[in-house]
């Protein structure tokens, strides 16, 4: 049966083709562009999507990109929305769409699934996935997971196998410190020789960014600091020369680091470093409860100073794709990659502690709600595990809905970027006003989303209706709205001790 591949925006189901045969558009789109330098983005997930759209926008060079991704069901989709006007990344910045319509007034972002791509390119850039497998769960006391880079490896053979001898390549996928020198670099090595070419020729290098779904997604990649380093001195002179042309690297000069290992470091570094953070506001969150404080006071009065500016709320739960499996990337690298008898263990708890939040959530509201969950129904706000954004990848709120769901509750969901939860496999209501309905027993806030933060008309209408339980679990309401809403309703707030 032929597979199909549906887009999770627009709901158009794709085929899935057998086999790569692209060949004719990409020729067509180089010779439109002849002349020009070729960008190819390898990954059109979160970060590859919209690298491409910054790049297809660069203000120093016209560039032509092509962005790569794979024939598969969860992917094609994505490919051919880009190329029939749906861009396939929704979140709440207007630049996005901005970029994306100057770009297809250029005809300057081609999208394809066909490795000929590579043959073009001038740069390459790898924003593909690397995966940790949790094999633990999200409750258990141990955490046990591994890293398989055998796809990485395919999709660095795939560049190697394809790509000119003098092709700048560009790993900005967050990688096991080491890759660059003791992965990538071999298996490029090994490709080019086989096909009889030279190894001298080439660049590598690795730079990453924070991208930041959500309001600020461009701003996050053309306007923010970068990090940096080659695999020799030309490879660094590459690399910085071609950012100089998508970064506003005038106000946000670049950070040179001393070689690929130490930027790979720095990048699951300075991801461990917010996980840990989370880990911490975690403990302290329930104490906070069990001594009928409230936490978020204590977190505002202690970020006034400028040392402690970064002190993290209380939450359902670390979810996405980068701080839940970033630290554990670096632990593996350690033992792995480098052949220490240790793990990061600190870092490691970390990670342990923040998977067990939505446990820790449900059973705050067990301690809380008085009646069964049996038959009940439960209304969750927002889907995504980050406000303002569709991405329900690891979203902390996925094991909230399995606990309440294990304990007879009837869910329903809302989300106002989530029509459709892939991982769950189930629709999503994207209207407020259709999702508060009267046969609610339960509202529990799971997403902090601009939409229901000082939304007065929310407050009103969750007046208007019976009693209700309401769990807030990502402190979206101000005091004030928690007490206008206390007149009417139970309402509780995790890492708000009773008040
Ligand atoms: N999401 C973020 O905010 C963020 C920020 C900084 C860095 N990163 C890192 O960037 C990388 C990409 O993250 P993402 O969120 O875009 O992931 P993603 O899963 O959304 O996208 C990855 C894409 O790569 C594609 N892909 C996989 N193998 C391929 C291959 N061989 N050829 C072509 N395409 C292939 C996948 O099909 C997918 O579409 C990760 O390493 C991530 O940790 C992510």
């Amino acid at each position: 049966m032929r597979k199909i591949s549906k887009s999770s925006i627009s709901g158009i189901e794709y085929a899935v083709p057998e086999v790569s045969d692209d060949r004719r558009a990409i020729e067509k789109f180089l010779a439109l562009h002849s002349g020009r330098p070729v960008i190819v983005v390898q990954g059109l997930g979160f970060v590859g999507a919209v690298m491409a759209l910054v790049c297809a926008n660069s203000r120093e060079e016209e560039y032509a990109v092509i962005g790569v991704d794979l024939v598969s069901e969860n992917t094609f989709w994505k490919i051919c929305s880009i190329n029939e006007g749906v861009f396939p990344v929704v979140a709440s910045d207007p630049n996005i769409e901005l970029f994306y319509q100057r770009a297809r007034l250029k005809n300057n972002l081609l999208a394809t699934f066909d490795p000929f791509a590579y043959s073009a390119a001038d740069v390459i850039i790898v924003d593909i996935n690397l995966d940790v497998n949790k094999t633990s769960g999200y409750d258990k006391e141990l955490l046990s997971y591994n890293v398989d880079l055998s796809a990485f490896k395919k999709a660095i053979e795939t560049i190697g196998n394809n790509c000119k001898e003098n092709a700048l390549i560009l790993v900005e996928t967050t990688v096991p410190p080491g890759t660059c020198l003791k992965i990538v670099k071999p298996i490029i090595d090994s490709c080019l020789q086989k096909r009889g070419l030279s190894i001298a020729k080439y660049a590598l290098g690795h730079s990453y960014e924070r991208v930041m779904p959500g309001p600020d997604y461009i701003n996050s990649i053309q306007n923010f600091y970068r990090v940096y380093a080659g695999i020799d001195e030309k490879s660094s002179i590459r690399v910085k020369k071609f950012l100089q042309t998508i970064i506003s690297t005038e106000k946000y000069p670049l950070t040179q680091l001393g070689n690929t290992t130490a930027t790979e470091m720095a990048k699951v570094l300075e991801n461990s470093y917010r996980a840990m953070n989370i880990a911490f506001a975690q403990e302290w969150s329930r104490f906070a409860e069990e001594s009928g404080v409230n936490i978020y006071e204590i977190v505002n009065a202690i970020r006034q100073r400028p040392t402690h500016a970064n002190l993290m709320y209380p939450g359902i739960g670390v979810g996405g794709y980068c701080l839940t499996k970033d630290p554990l990337l670096a632990s593996w690298a350690k033992k792995n990659l480098f052949g220490s008898p240790e793990a990061l263990v600190q870092s490691e708890t970390g990670v342990r502690i923040n998977d067990k939040m939505p446990l820790f959530a449900f059973q705050y509201f067990l301690g809380h709600y008085p009646h069964s969950l049996q038959g009940k129904n439960v209304l969750l706000l927002g889907v995504s595990y980050r406000s303002d954004v569709g991405d329900t990848r690891y979203s902390p709120v996925e094991p909230f809905y399995d606990y309440m769901s294990d304990a007879g509750a009837r869910l329903s969901l809302h989300d106002p970027y989530v029509s459709f939860w892939e991982e769950k496999n189930i629709p999503v209501g994207i209207h407020l006003d259709e999702a508060i309905r009267e046969e609610l027993d339960v509202i529990v806030i799971s997403t902090a989303h601009r939409e229901y933060r000082n939304n007065n008309e929310l407050i009103a209408r969750l007046l208007s209706m019976g009693e209700l339980f309401i769990f807030d679990t990502v402190g979206l309401f101000t005091q004030e709205e928690v007490d206008l809403l206390k007149a009417k309703h139970v309402v509780k707030v995790l890492g708000r001790g009773d008040m």
